[in-house]
């Protein structure tokens, strides 16, 4: 496994727990090192445990050394990173390819490479080439297989997957990484094995539609508001039917995390290349941008129009609750529009704390929810982590000093919430329905 990062250490530590013997290898030697130390560089629920078990079993180890873990290998992952590039949004797949080049180096026997990295349309063929290249006669297949983890639950996505993507050009190179898997068969996981491009292609535009289906409820919202809707009522009204699915229909304050905004982005610029442009997917991409500055001003609204000099109490910093991921969270723009528009911030978040401080400047961070609360004229929640679902409500106003409450990902029911005697905002559920006209 080359990458020991997000994806590289979920799949390394979920194939060793399959018996397999994995070694993942990464080029920083600080991050090796405390890995071999038992310490888990994310927070991703399970992962310590299964990691500590296989290495214990010894089926899984960590090492810097590429060049002596691929000859033995019958299978090498790419699981490096594939960040925006700066610039033009496009993936930036030089860790990629600088991958290729090194396994190719020390390939030995007939082995499959595969790209798990999100990888745009085409990078399996230069993947080839480049080992064709660096190596010319070595016995390989260059096999594309996404992952569909979500972090805070890729353990669980990884051991029981809705289905298993393979995207090869022989049929050496899909059986060989469907044998991987075999222990899944169990769970009735079924194996689609496609071109590559085609499997390449399907990351992107799962990745897209799930996107785009987060910001449709999102613009529903927008107009629930509007016309005295429910959103919930309005998802659960759709989702029911089969064709539309009830899952990612909870509105919000936009995606974010280390996927969507990059895919979604990366696919525009594939698309444009190739002479034709998602023009869906582009209008997802703005639209998701713009809402975050949105929910911002949703804030100052709710505060009768100003900010300045008041102190804001935001719960929840991360992308999304169960991870310490802060990586295009919505909270990044949506505190700094905040403390632009003069507010002070105090903010909580149960794993996120560490990773916001390196990128949010002039934040208050606090030991809990309640302590956030303290002197809030509003408390602001953006993530919705379960510890925030059973607050105790009265101890939380009770420590503020006004009785805002923006509830971001509708966690609380605006029925209790205005009994209670605060001012509770909430996304497309109006308090007070318009008169129907
Ligand atoms: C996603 C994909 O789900 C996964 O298959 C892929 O491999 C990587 O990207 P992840 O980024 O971990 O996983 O998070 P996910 O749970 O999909 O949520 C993405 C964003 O959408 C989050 O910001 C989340 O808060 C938001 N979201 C999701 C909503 O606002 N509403 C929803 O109904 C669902």
């Amino acid at each position: 496994m080359v990458g020991a990062g997000y994806v590289g250490l979920v799949s390394g530590a979920c194939f060793a727990d399959f018996g397999h013997e994995v070694v993942c290898v990464d080029k920083d030697p600080a991050k090796i090192e405390s890995l071999r130390a038992g310490h888990i560089p994310i927070f991703e629920p399970g992962l310590e445990e299964t990691v500590a078990a296989n290495v214990r079993a010894g089926r899984l180890s960590f090492s810097t050394d590429l060049a002596a873990a691929v000859p033995q290998a019958d299978a090498v992952f790419i699981a490096v990173g594939t960040p925006s590039r700066r610039g033009d949004g496009f993936a930036d797949l030089s860790h990629v390819y600088a991958a290729a080049r090194e396994i190719a180096a020390s390939l030995e026997g007939y082995t499959v490479v595969v790209t798990k990295s999100t990888v745009p349309v085409g990078t399996g063929d230069e993947v080839d080439r480049i080992i064709r290249e660096t190596r010319p006669g070595a016995a390989f297949s260059v096999v594309s297989n996404p992952e569909f983890l979500r972090e805070g639950a890729a353990i669980e996505d990884f051991k029981r997957p809705d289905r298993i993507v393979i995207g090869a050009e022989d049929q050496r190179g899909a059986e060989l990484v469907a044998e991987l898997y075999r222990p899944l068969y169990l769970n009735a996981a079924p194996v689609l094995t496609m071109g590559r491009r085609t499997a390449e292609l399907t990351k992107y535009a799962a990745n897209a539609f799930l996107a785009l289906k987060v910001t449709f409820i999102n613009e529903i919202a927008d107009l629930c508001e509007q016309v005295g809707a429910n959103v919930q009522e309005v998802a659960r009204g759709i989702g029911l039917d089969k064709r539309i699915g009830g899952k990612f229909l909870h509105a919000g304050p936009g995606y974010g995390g280390s996927c969507f905004p990059k895919d979604t982005l990366a696919l525009t610029k594939t698309a444009q290349n190739a002479g034709a442009p998602l023009r869906l997917v582009e209008t997802v991409v703005a639209v998701n941008d713009q809402r975050k500055v949105a929910m911002a001003r949703k804030v100052i609204a709710a505060c009768g129009g100003s900010v300045r000099g008041r102190t804001i109490g935001v719960l929840g910093l991360t992308f999304k609750p169960n991870t310490d991921d802060m990586r295009d969270a919505p909270s990044l723009a949506i505190v700094a529009a905040l403390q632009d528009a003069g507010a002070r911030i105090r903010a909580f978040d149960p794993e996120g704390m560490e990773n916001a401080a390196s990128v949010l400047d002039g934040v208050d961070y606090t030991r809990d929810a309640y302590e956030c609360a303290e002197g809030a004229d509003a408390l602001v929640l953006i993530t919705e982590w379960d510890s925030f679902r059973a607050l105790d409500l009265e101890r939380l106003k009770a420590a503020m000093a006004g009785r805002i409450v923006v509830d971001l990902r509708n966690v609380y029911r605006p029925d209790e919430m205005s009994r209670r005697g605060f001012a509770y905002v909430s996304i497309g559920r109006p308090d007070t329905p318009a008169p129907i006209t």
